[in-house]
C-alpha cells in the first residue's frame, strides 16, 4: 500500500530472522509441576504472574510483554538519527569498505550497532507509520483540558461529533499524559467514515462525585459504530469505590452504570488499554458482530461487587485473547443469543472465573452455542470454567470446550450447575436450559475446595456428552484429595482424570 508498510514488512522480516534463539519469547511461566503427557509446548499467554508458587499474592506484571508498549508512539522524533551510521552502511554495502582489515572489523562493529539502533528506532515508530490515522481529530481542539477536573465531556461530544462526519478513515485523539474527566457520554454511528480509530493515550475518568450522574446506567456508551478500533496504551477509570461503598444499600446498588458498552458494533477491535475499578462492569458488549479483543488488563478489587471484566451477550464471533483481568466477579460472562466466541491467553483472578450464564432467568428462552476457550489460567478465582442455568429456564448451552486451561487454587475448578436458583424462584419449574457437548481436555492444577468437579444437572433433563479428557485437579491442601459430583450428568472420560468422575464412561 505505502512506503511505511513496506518498511514495516521489512523491518518486520528483519526481525524474523534475527530471532533464532526462544529465549527472547514469552514463556508461560505458571508451572504445570507436572504435565502427564499433556503436550502444551509454549502456550500463547503472554503474561506472567507475580508469584509463581502457588499462593495468591503479588501483583502482576503488566503490561505483557510484547510489542504494545510502543503502540501509541505517536512522535517520530529520532528518526532522523545516525545518518553517518546510515552512509557507513551504505558504504559497507557498496564495497567501498575493505572487509579483513582493522578497519573493516571496526566498520563492521559499528554497522551491527547502526543497525540495531536504526531497528530500535523503527521499532518505535513502525505502528504509527503502520496506522494510518486518516483524519485526526484531537480532543485538546475540542476544548478539552485534561487536568482531571474540568468537565471534558461537551468537548469529546463536538469532537466525535466532527470526525463521525468526515469521510474515509477518520482518528479520535485523547493525548497521552492528561486526564479528561467525562460524565456519561454517548458516542453514536452510523458514521460516514469508513474506520474510525479511537487513540486512548491517556486516562479517561468518570466523576467521583454520585451527585454529578446523570444516568445511572451508562457511563461510555458506543452505538451503532461499525468499524470502531480503540486501542492507545492509556487508561478507563471507573473510580468505582464511591459506588461501591453505597452498594450496603442494596436499590443503590443495583443502579450502577456499566463503564464501557459497545451496543452494535460490528466489526469492533478493542485493544491495548487499562480498565480499572469500574463503577459495575468494565466493558459490555451486546448486539455486536465480529468483535475483537486483545491484550487489555481489567483490574478492580476482589472484594468489589459486580465488576465483571466483560459480559457478552446476543453477539456472535468474538474473540477475546491475551488479557489480564483482576474483578471482584465473573472475568468473562457470556449470556443468552451468544454464538462463536472464542476466549484464549485470558489470566482471570482474582475473580468469579469465565461463566457461560446465568441463562434462562425467570423462565427465558437462551441459547450459547460454540464457544470455546483455550490457553486460559485461573488464580485464585471462585469458580473457573462455569456454566450455570436457571431452573425453569428453556434454550440450550452447546457445543462448549475448555482446552488447555491451567487452575490454581481456585474453590471450584469445574462447575456446571442446570438447577441454578439462588433465590429459590419457582423451585418446581421442570423446564431447563439444554447443555449438552461440552469438552474439558488438558485442564490441570489445583482446587482449595474438595469438590473440583462439580456437575449438577436437572433431574428432568440432565447434561449430555459431557467429555472430559485428561483432567488433573489436586487438592490446594496437601495430603488432601480432591473429589467430584455429579446429578443426572452423562458422557465421557477419555484417558487420566483426577478426581475420578464415576457418573461418566468410560
Ligand atoms: C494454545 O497454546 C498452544 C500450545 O502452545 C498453541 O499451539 C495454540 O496455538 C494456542 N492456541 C491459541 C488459540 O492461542
Ligand atoms: C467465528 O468467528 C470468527 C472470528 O472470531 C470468524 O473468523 C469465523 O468465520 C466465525 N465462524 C463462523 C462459523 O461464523
Amino acid at each position: 500500500m505505502s512506503l511505511a508498510s513496506v518498511v514495516c514488512g521489512l523491518f518486520a522480516y528483519i526481525l524474523t530472522q534475527g530471532k533464532n534463539s526462544p529465549a527472547g519469547q514469552p514463556q508461560f511461566q505458571a508451572g504445570s509441576p507436572n504435565q502427564g503427557g499433556i503436550a502444551m509446548g509454549q502456550p500463547q499467554p503472554q503474561y506472567q504472574w507475580g508469584n509463581q508458587g502457588g499462593v495468591p499474592a503479588g501483583p502482576t506484571k503488566f503490561p505483557p510483554q510484547g510489542p504494545q508498549e510502543h503502540s501509541f508512539s505517536q512522535t517520530q522524533d529520532g528518526l532522523l538519527h545516525d545518518t553517518s551510521s546510515l552512509r557507513e552502511i551504505l558504504a559497507y554495502i557498496q564495497g567501498q569498505t575493505p572487509l579483513g582489515t582493522k578497519e573493516g572489523h571496526r566498520k563492521l562493529l559499528k554497522m551491527k550497532a547502526a543497525i540495531l539502533t536504526l531497528f530500535l528506532i523503527f521499532m518505535i515508530a513502525s505502528p504509527c507509520l503502520c496506522n494510518d490515522l486518516g483524519k485526526v481529530f484531537n480532543v485538546i481542539s475540542y476544548g478539552a483540558v485534561g487536568n482531571g477536573k474540568t468537565d471534558d465531556t461537551k468537548a469529546f461530544a463536538k469532537a466525535w461529533e466532527a470526525m463521525c462526519n468526515a469521510n474515509g478513515i477518520t482518528s479520535l485523539i485523547i493525548p497521552k499524559g492528561k486526564i479528561f474527566l467525562l460524565n456519561p457520554v454517548q458516542f453514536k454511528g452510523p458514521c460516514k467514515a469508513t474506520k474510525v480509530l479511537v487513540q486512548v493515550g491517556g486516562t479517561i475518568a468518570a466523576s467521583a462525585n454520585l451527585k454529578t450522574w446523570t444516568d445511572n446506567e451508562k457511563w461510555i456508551h458506543f452505538e451503532t459504530v461499525d468499524g470502531l478500533v480503540i486501542n492507545g496504551g492509556g487508561q478507563i477509570d471507573g473510580q468505582g469505590s464511591v459506588w461501591w461503598n453505597a452498594c450496603s444499600d442494596k436499590k443503590h446498588c443495583d443502579d450502577r452504570p456499566t463503564a464501557l458498552h459497545f451496543h452494535n458494533c460490528n466489526g469492533l477491535q478493542l485493544s491495548n488499554l487499562r480498565h480499572l475499578n469500574s463503577q459495575r462492569n468494565h466493558i459490555s458488549i451486546s448486539g455486536c458482530k465480529g468483535v475483537k479483543i486483545n491484550n487489555l488488563r481489567i483490574s478492580a478489587p476482589e472484594d468489589s461487587p459486580n465488576t465483571d471484566g466483560i459480559d457478552i451477550s446476543t453477539s456472535s464471533n468474538i474473540e477475546v485473547l491475551n488479557t489480564v483481568m483482576e474483578t471482584g466477579d465473573d472475568c468473562i460472562a457470556i449470556n443468552g443469543g451468544s454464538s462463536n466466541i472464542t476466549i484464549s491467553g485470558v489470566a482471570c483472578g482474582p475473580g468469579h472465573g469465565i461463566s457461560i450464564g446465568s441463562l434462562g432467568k425467570n423462565g427465558a428462552f437462551d441459547t450459547v452455542e460454540e464457544v470455546h476457550m483455550r490457553n486460559c489460567t485461573f488464580k485464585g478465582t471462585q469458580n473457573a470454567a462455569r456454566i450455570k442455568t436457571w431452573q425453569g429456564g428453556k434454550g440450550y448451552a452447546r457445543k462448549i470446550s475448555y482446552e488447555n486451561i491451567q487452575i490454581i487454587n481456585s474453590q471450584n475448578p469445574i462447575i456446571i450447575d442446570q438447577n441454578y436458583n439462588p433465590y429459590s424462584l419457582n423451585a418446581n419449574a421442570q423446564s431447563a436450559v439444554e447443555i449438552s457437548d461440552v469438552t474439558f481436555r488438558n485442564v490441570y492444577g489445583t482446587s482449595v475446595d474438595e469438590i473440583a468437579i462439580d456437575l449438577v444437572c436437572s433431574d428432568h433433563f440432565g447434561c449430555s456428552n459431557i467429555v472430559l479428557n485428561n483432567i488433573d485437579i489436586k487438592s490446594a491442601i496437601p495430603g488432601k484429595q480432591t473429589i467430584s459430583r455429579c446429578n443426572n450428568a452423562h458422557g465421557s472420560t477419555l484417558s487420566l482424570c483426577t478426581p475420578i468422575v464415576p457418573c461418566l464412561s468410560h
